[in-house]
């Protein structure tokens, strides 16, 4: 990971060490003002992409923990889990799959033995060159959590992915809304999995958020919905300015899909530390709903009229992660610009994601009450967030302002009391125009 993006961001208060003040816990992170904000902005911007705009897509937000037959029947108790193998000499834990990847051997995906046998006859352990292996095993992803006051064999899985919440909630969602098909159902909320190796800072974390939307539809339309969305998702990409060379998309081979999809094309970004999955796209088929309907006796037969059939509604299902846009959002954004004077740090995000639109600030602190005035008359104009500054000089708030990617600077001078104008300066130009208060909020719109 690039440390000028980690220092950035915890420098500037968007991340901090999570638990720091006890010595911290390994790979977890708190968010500060700054990337609370972010993350919230980066939220809003794929709602409104993904859920308000779309006149067939609705919000939904279900239980963080549901019943262990969900996890049974989505086939997450049995399949989703890692082989793992430890070098007996230093106590090393590896994925072994990706051991054998690495090294370009072929295996077969769920046979332990076979793993296990390739490892020994080929490779010596990375961190210490032994080659004294223990046998390859399964390591369960998901997080348990007592459930009992007073048995604690009784537990209970914290959701991996906020779909299933979804699924079983299909039918609740047909009886109320009576919808016609396509119909989308999206959630955002957090996800846990206990990642054998998380690392690479915020990228990948036992806790985390996502952004899904599972969109349910008639087998014959899935294909047409599955390409309608990678063009939505691209779009999505540019609004939120990541950088096109730095992204790619392919097809996941067959041997690699998860066990629910028949096809899913995955977004990966090149970070300072290699290429990383972003968000995929996958076409779900019926797999859940029928899982779930031949396990629970729910019947989720839906009656097609303008097709004339019945059927199990089909999935398809977009997923992001929010911490893994931030990142690639930050390093898409985060510039350095050279002039002959000083170096000139800026995060030159998009107005929407920018998590300051505006700050306001007085010429000298003579002028502090009037500013607030203006500070305070702008913030019911809903603009946004704004911010309120009045320490240093003005180059030098310019220059915090920039760095956190606050879009305007607003400077109320003595002039400002004759003449009821102020200056204000726009972030990635730096161009200065001279305004009318009246107008702030129009001058904003037209420029953003
Ligand atoms: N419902 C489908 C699903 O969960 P996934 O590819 O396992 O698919 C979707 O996860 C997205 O969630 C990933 O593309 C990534 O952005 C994010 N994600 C998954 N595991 C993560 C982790 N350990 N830390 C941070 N983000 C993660």
């Amino acid at each position: 990971m690039s440390d000028r993006v980690v220092k950035y961001l915890k420098e500037k208060g968007f991340v901090y060490p999570g638990s720091a003040i006890y010595g911290g816990l390994a790979n977890s992170w708190d968010y500060g003002p700054l990337g609370a904000m972010l993350k919230d902005n980066i939220k809003a911007a794929w709602k409104n992409e993904f859920i308000t705009q779309q006149a067939n897509v609705v919000q939904f937000d279900s239980s963080i923990i549901l019943n262990n037959k969900v996890w049974e029947t989505s086939g997450h108790i049995d399949k989703f889990n890692d082989p793992l193998i430890d070098c007996k000499s230093c106590k090393s834990r590896f994925r072994a799959d990706h051991l054998l990847e690495e090294k370009g051997i072929s295996f077969k995906g769920d046979d332990l033995t076979d793993i296990t046998e390739k490892i020994k006859s080929n490779i010596e352990c990375p961190s210490c060159s032994a080659n004294d292996w223990t046998d390859t095993k399964q390591f369960d992803l998901m997080f348990r959590v007592n459930s009992s006051k007073t048995d604690s064999a009784e537990f209970n899985f914290l959701r991996p992915e906020t779909a299933q919440g979804i699924f079983i909630n299909y039918k609740n969602l047909l009886n109320t809304y009576n919808f016609t098909l396509p119909y989308g159902v999206a959630q955002i909320g957090k996800a846990f999995r206990n990642e054998v190796t998380p690392g690479n800072f915020i990228f990948r974390t036992k806790e985390f958020e996502q952004m899904e939307l599972e969109l349910f539809c008639s087998p014959s339309a899935a294909e047409g919905i599955f390409e309608e969305y990678l063009l939505k998702i691209n779009s999505f990409l540019k609004r939120i300015h990541l950088n096109d060379e730095a992204l790619k998309s392919f097809d996941v081979a067959k041997d690699s899909l998860a066990h629910y999809s028949t096809r899913t094309v995955d977004y990966e970004y090149n970070f300072s530390f290699g290429w990383g999955e972003l968000l995929g796209l996958a076409n779900r088929t019926d797999f859940d709903l029928t899982n779930h309907s031949v396990a629970s006796g729910e019947k989720v037969l839906y009656n097609d009229l303008k097709e004339g059939t019945k059927y199990v509604p089909h999935v398809i299902e977009a997923s992001f992660g929010v911490e893994r846009l931030l990142l690639a959002i930050i390093e898409s954004s985060l510039k350095m610009f050279k002039t002959e004077t000083e170096d000139r740090e800026v995060l030159s995000l998009p107005f929407e994601l920018s998590p300051y639109k505006v700050c306001v600030a007085p010429l000298t602190n003579k002028l502090v009450d009037e500013a607030e005035e203006l500070f305070s008359n702008l913030t019911k104009q809903d603009i946004g967030a704004i911010s309120f500054e009045t320490s240093g000089s003005i180059g030098k708030r310019y220059r915090r302002q920039d760095q956190i990617g606050t879009y305007f600077v607003i400077t109320y001078d003595f002039d400002t009391l004759e003449d009821d104008s102020v200056t204000i300066r726009h972030r990635d130009t730096m161009k200065q125009d001279r305004i009318k208060i009246s107008d702030i909020k129009t001058y904003i719109n037209e420029q953003k």
